[in-house]
């Protein structure tokens, strides 16, 4: 079987999924073709050893505990069957881009938006967006940990937090200008924590952050490479750094524990509600029009 089957930008099934307006969606399993499970496979093979090394063993459980299959692209209902009585959290299909506040406010359901589609098999290495495997691989495995996804769930309740404090800003402008602000510190936090952050683990330093578990060359060089600045998390610097997804990160952020990391998600929380976020350091990433909407619905449902 050749057809595009579920492969990233060439699936007509998600094609005609946007062009119908479903955000949410189905994982039709039967659609993947035997290149995208073999990109599965090839992936997972590559880059298990490398989570041994690596990652946090929160993150090791994580992928036993959801019994992930190594040759075949997992079904979401399985995952979900073992991911439920552990955090109460469930991977839910989606067609692809989802704006900011709808992601969060997923989070703070216990639902986390997750890609379907998977990476050409050609081009293991080359990812434009997200796929099943950085979904399902990187990040699914720490939702396991009930402390973990209390920090998701923190985060979700923050942008709630951020979309009330919008709605209570009656002048249009100023409203726009301080939630762009807002956004764009917390895409920051996200990034540099959930998606790339970096933790002490037994007096080891270890990953967590799921675009590093699901890239076989970024995992190794953040650990291991001297060209490279970790340090310790520092709200500040977090907010006012900016990050570019096309190339390795320069510097990252350590952690002590997912205590710590929660403590730092209430910190965004109270800087936001003194106005210390509504003016960050510009630059990337930028925010664009459907974040910004989805983050004033209450302001402009009235
Ligand atoms: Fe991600």
């Amino acid at each position: 079987m050749n057809g595009g089957g579920l492969t990233t930008t060439k699936a007509p099934f998600i094609e005609n999924a946007i062009q119908a307006g479903k955000r949410f969606i189905d994982q039709p399993y039967e659609l993947y073709s035997v290149d995208n499970h073999n990109a599965w496979r090839q992936l997972y093979e590559r880059i298990k050893p490398r989570w041994e090394r690596y990652a946090h063993h929160k993150f090791l459980e994580g992928v036993n505990n959801l019994a992930l299959d190594p040759i075949a692209i997992p079904r979401l209902e399985d995952i979900n069957q073992f991911l439920a009585p552990l955090s109460g959290f469930k991977a839910k299909g989606v067609s692809g881009y989802v704006p900011a506040y709808i992601f969060f406010d997923a989070l703070r359901q216990r639902e986390f938006p997750t890609t379907i589609t998977i990476r050409d098999l050609n081009n293991l290495d080359y990812l434009p967006e997200p796929d099943i495997f950085h979904d399902v691989a990187g990040h699914v495995p720490m939702h396991t940990d009930r402390q973990f996804s209390d920090v998701l769930v923190r985060l979700g309740e923050v942008a709630r937090t951020a979309a009330n404090l919008a709605a209570e800003t009656k002048d249009t402008a100023e409203r726009v200008r301080r939630t762009e602000n807002i956004i764009k510190a917390m895409a920051r936090f996200f990034w540099f924590t959930i998606e790339f952050g970096l933790i002490r683990d037994k007096d080891k330093l270890k990953v967590y952050g799921s675009g590093l578990l699901s890239s076989f060359g970024e995992l190794a060089h953040v650990v291991e490479s001297s060209e490279f600045h970790r340090h310790p998390f520092q709200l500040e610097w977090v907010v006012n750094q900016y990050f570019e997804i096309d190339h390795f990160q320069p510097l990252l952020f350590i952690v002590d524990s997912f205590d710590h990391l929660y403590s730092e998600v209430d910190r965004f929380e109270q800087w936001m509600l003194e106005g210390r976020l509504n003016v960050v350091s510009p630059g990337e990433p930028l925010v664009n029009e459907e974040d910004l909407k989805s983050f004033l619905h209450l302001a402009d449902s009235g």
